[in-house]
């Protein structure tokens, strides 16, 4: 399986901070905020990754991380996404990568506590349609939600609701077959002007072929200052673990 990480956006909600780098360069306690998508990606078995980016600093990524070595990676590819046309848009990029494998997409500005290891070995069977990570949150009407039916399925997710109808929050990691490059072919930009990852996985609902794995770890995006902040405290907080530390740096 390959890894496909989104590091594209304009990161207004970070201003002025990201008026004159990438949102995904900025430090989350000791180390830039790429780096923690990188490292579970790696945790999780994955050995070539797409990086997609945009903006006035896309070289600095380059610069930084370069062939991935330093992170036991056999490859690093780099996509340029001109403008912010939302994730599902920034995902487009990653067809011809893919290659008509199975992908493991990240977000990122998401830090995740545990290794995504279980979940992506529980999609390798059978390895075909969607599986989304899902985390129980104080604030679940800053994502995507999910609704769970009697049986425990995900019947619907809505995208930043006001009343949310339960606490999940569908996080920034995903698993796709090939297919979802159809389904993206085919979105239609949302009010926001943005092709979203949200209407994608409501396609593979609407086909019964999503599955959902449940995090038991903490989870934090790193978009907006409290967030960036909280990602920080968290990490400094988690001690020795190998998915927050790796590689260690000079
Ligand atoms: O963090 C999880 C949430 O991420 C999900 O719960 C939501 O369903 C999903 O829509 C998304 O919500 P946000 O509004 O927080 O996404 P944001 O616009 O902050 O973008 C998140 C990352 O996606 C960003 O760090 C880089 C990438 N991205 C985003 C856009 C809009 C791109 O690569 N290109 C883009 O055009």
């Amino acid at each position: 399986m390959r890894g496909v990480i989104l590091a594209g956006g304009l990161g207004t909600r970070l201003h002025p901070m990201t008026r004159v780098t990438n949102k995904h360069l900025l430090p989350v306690y000791d180390r830039p905020m790429i780096y923690y998508p990188i490292q579970q990606l790696v945790s999780a078995g994955i050995e070539e990754i797409l990086l997609v980016t945009g903006g006035n600093n896309a070289g600095d990524f380059l610069r930084l991380l370069g062939n991935g070595k330093a992170f036991g990676l056999k490859d690093i590819h780099y996509a340029y996404q001109e403008g912010e046309g939302g994730i599902a848009d920034a995902l487009g990029l990653a067809e011809h990568f893919a290659a008509g494998e199975p992908i493991c997409v990240i977000l990122g500005d998401n830090v995740f506590e545990e290794s995504i290891r279980p979940a992506v070995e529980a999609y390798r069977e059978p390895g075909s349609g969607a599986m989304i990570l899902l985390k129980e949150v104080d604030d679940p009407e800053r994502f995507g939600v999910a609704e769970l039916g009697a049986g425990g399925s995900v019947t619907g997710i809505v995208e930043k609701p006001t009343e949310p109808a339960t606490s999940l929050a569908v996080t920034g990691c995903y698993l796709y077959d090939p297919r979802v490059f159809d389904i993206i072919d085919g979105l239609d930009p949302s009010e926001r002007g943005e092709l979203e990852i949200t209407d994608v996985n409501n396609r593979y609902i609407e086909w019964g072929e999503m599955r959902h794995h449940m995090l038991t770890g903490w989870w934090t995006d790193a978009g907006t200052v409290p967030s960036l902040h909280r990602a920080s405290r968290l990490v400094a907080e988690a001690g020795d673990n190998p998915v927050l530390r790796q590689p260690s740096d000079d």
